[in-house]
């Protein structure tokens, strides 16, 4: 494998601020001089972007099957691993990507209740040989998640997931949990009810001393 690039992931729970701290991270490793590549799941790809306006907004005007939702987020996976993120990897640019297969294991496996196994040979399937150098997990509690949501939420509203129940996200908060303590050493794991600048502030610390970079 000709990989150059390094990989990091953002990930928790709804209302976390990952947008937000995926873009001053982007920043900042361009401010470093490296080549920069934010992408997003589900989407990323022009195939990903449609899945994900099904998958978020029940475009298909029919209601999803949790196996069906759990297959689509992993073909969004497969497509955006192989045409966007390897081939930037192997350039040697930075891929930050706003979700990845960890969330598939928290939502469609802690939350909807599908054997972790069983989502884990699909994730291993979809990603294929590329996987994250480093998980950032953007924690906190589920009731501040969603008083963010609805501070933002403009005329859209919630998407079909956020609608979930208080459960669900609960479910999705502890299952990274749970993830972050079975793989300690690419998981680090970030307190999101902290200002957004101090938020930022141990991104780039967790990351500079991660990679070794200086700043
Ligand atoms: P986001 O724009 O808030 O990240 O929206 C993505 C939504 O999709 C969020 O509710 C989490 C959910 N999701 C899954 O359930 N499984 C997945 O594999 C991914 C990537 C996202």
């Amino acid at each position: 494998m000709t990989r150059r690039g390094k990989f990091i992931t953002f990930e928790g729970p709804e209302g976390g601020g990952k947008s937000t701290q995926i873009r001053h991270l982007a920043r900042r490793l361009e401010q470093a001089g490296l080549e920069v590549l934010l992408t997003r799941e589900p989407g990323g790809t022009a195939t990903g972007e449609l899945v994900r306006e099904i998958l978020q907004h029940d475009r298909a005007g029919e209601p999803i099957c949790p196996e069906t939702e759990t297959l689509l987020f992993e073909a969004c996976r497969a497509q955006l691993v192989r045409r966007v993120i390897r081939p930037a990897l192997d350039r040697g640019a930075w891929v930050l990507c706003d979700r990845f297969a960890d969330s598939t294991t928290a939502y469609q496996g802690f939350a909807r209740g599908f054997p972790i196994p069983t989502v884990l040979a699909l994730n291993r399937f979809a990603m294929g040989v590329t996987r994250p150098d480093l998980t950032i997990l953007l924690d906190l509690p589920v009731r501040a998640g969603m008083r963010r949501l609805k501070g933002r939420s403009g005329e859209a509203g919630p998407d079909r997931i956020e609608r979930e129940a208080t459960a669900f996200h609960e479910r999705v908060r502890r299952g990274y949990r749970i993830l972050a303590r079975r793989w300690p050493k690419r998981f680090r794991v970030i307190r999101a009810g902290q200002s957004v600048d101090r938020v930022s502030a141990r991104v780039w610390e967790v990351v500079r001393d991660e990679f070794g970079l200086q700043g």
